[in-house]
């Protein structure tokens, strides 16, 4: 940058601009939107709007001044109810745009132009209880997105899917009763047509089912063990070990041996005490669900670690020798 033309009295004046321009920036993302209503716990937009973005945008952590951020994320925090209507802009509700509002627990966007919901639009928002997308053109929508809310409900009236394995978790729910999604007339696109989705017939399409080799599994401190779990269905599941907290060393290995199985080999090595009682969950994941299988770990003492309690250790070694001496 070329400083000559900067005098310090005409550079002060620049900071003091781009400062104000600032705070009116950081004052107008929190101000109400224009065509909104706002209360410390709502936001409620039913006049029509062609923004682009969700009311309030995510505002990133400005770090500089504690208390700041934190009263603007108490204000966030304190809506507890978005309701927007008629936004014919929104198109993308993405992955920032609901960060700040960790405190929702309903949001309606409805009439709008919504295709996409990023993959973790939610995942900042676990107090969610009901949702309402009616009346927009998503095509398909996923069910990982809902996967750590207990909703209660979730309205799509007047969306019409595009048919296909994709959407299969939104007949399942209906079957099972789910998020009140029973009580609603869902269409999907088959072709040209338009059928109910209740009827939707896809082959190939179904959750996956998990089975590990071992029920819960008893081992002695510092032993090896693997245990082997297979992810089936189709289309094809992610299977995966959660180990997350789990203190002995362990490796996974993955095989696709089979068209629809999907296997992993979990080698814990040097098994450690401090994971007895640890739960090992199988997890296997396609885009109609996921379903999970779990093995308890049991770790018992080895008798050369434990000198202090040794000679109780003896006896209960002889006990069960003698127990096997005096089988046939
Ligand atoms: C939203 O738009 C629809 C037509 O697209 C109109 O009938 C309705 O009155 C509008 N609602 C509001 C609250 O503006
Ligand atoms: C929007 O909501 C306000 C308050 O809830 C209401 O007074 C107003 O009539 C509504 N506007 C439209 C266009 O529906
Ligand atoms: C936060 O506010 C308190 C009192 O209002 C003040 O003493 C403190 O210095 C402030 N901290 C920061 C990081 O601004
Ligand atoms: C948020 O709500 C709490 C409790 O209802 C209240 O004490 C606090 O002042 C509110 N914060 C803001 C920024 O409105
Ligand atoms: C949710 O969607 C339904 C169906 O489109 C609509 O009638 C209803 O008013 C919406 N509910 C709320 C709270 O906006
Ligand atoms: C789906 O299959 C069932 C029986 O398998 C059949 O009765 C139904 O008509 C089929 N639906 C469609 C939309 O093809
Ligand atoms: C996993 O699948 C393979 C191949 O189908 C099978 O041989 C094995 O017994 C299965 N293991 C479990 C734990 O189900
Ligand atoms: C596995 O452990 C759990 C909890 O300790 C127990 O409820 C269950 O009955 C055990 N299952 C088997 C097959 O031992
Ligand atoms: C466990 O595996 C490690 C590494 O593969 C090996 O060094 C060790 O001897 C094994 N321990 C037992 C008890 O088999
Ligand atoms: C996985 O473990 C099973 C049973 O323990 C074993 O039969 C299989 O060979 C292992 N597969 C691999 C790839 O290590
Ligand atoms: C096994 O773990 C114990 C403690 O948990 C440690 O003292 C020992 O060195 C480990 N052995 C190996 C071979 O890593
Ligand atoms: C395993 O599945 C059950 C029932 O579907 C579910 O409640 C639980 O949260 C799942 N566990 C994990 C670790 O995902």
């Amino acid at each position: 940058m070329d400083l000559s033309f900067c005098t310090p009295t005409i550079c002060w004046w620049r900071v003091l601009f781009l400062l104000s321009i600032f705070q009116d920036y950081l004052s107008s993302m929190l101000d109400c939107p224009p065509t909104c209503s706002c209360s410390p716990t709502e936001i409620y937009c039913n006049k029509s709007d062609n923004g682009k973005f969700f009311p309030l945008l995510a505002l990133q952590d400005t770090g500089s001044n504690g208390n700041n951020s934190n009263s603007i994320q108490d204000l966030f925090k304190n809506i507890t109810s978005i309701h927007i209507e008629n936004w014919t802009g929104l198109q993308t509700l993405r992955d920032v745009d609901m960060e700040l509002y960790t405190g929702l627990q309903r949001l309606t966007i409805m009439n709008s132009n919504l295709r996409l919901i990023q993959a973790r639009a939610f995942a900042q928002n676990p107090h969610l209880r009901y949702i309402n997308l009616s009346k927009n053109p998503l095509t398909m929508l996923s069910w990982q997105l809902f996967q750590n809310l207990q909703l209660s409900e979730l309205r799509l009236d007047d969306v019409v899917f595009d048919c296909g394995c994709d959407v299969r978790w939104i007949q399942l729910w209906q079957q099972r009763r789910e998020a009140e999604l029973h009580r609603q007339q869902l269409y999907c696109y088959s072709g040209a047509s338009r059928i109910p989705l209740r009827n939707m017939n896809i082959s190939l399409c179904d959750l996956p089912r998990t089975s590990v080799t071992h029920r819960n599994l008893t081992v002695v401190e510092g032993a090896n063990i693997t245990v082997a779990c297979n992810g089936s269905g189709s289309p094809l599941p992610e299977v995966d070990w959660t180990v997350g907290g789990l203190h002995s060393i362990n490796t996974h290995q993955s095989n696709v041996d089979w068209p629809n199985v999907h296997s992993i080999n979990l080698t814990l090595v040097n098994m450690s005490r401090e994971d007895n009682g640890f739960i090992l969950t199988c997890i296997a994941e396609n885009v109609v669900g996921m379903s999970n299988a779990s093995i308890e770990l049991t770790i018992q003492l080895s008798y050369l670690s434990l000198s202090s309690l040794r000679g109780v250790m003896l006896i209960l070694w002889e006990q069960h020798h003698c127990m096997h001496c005096r089988q046939p």
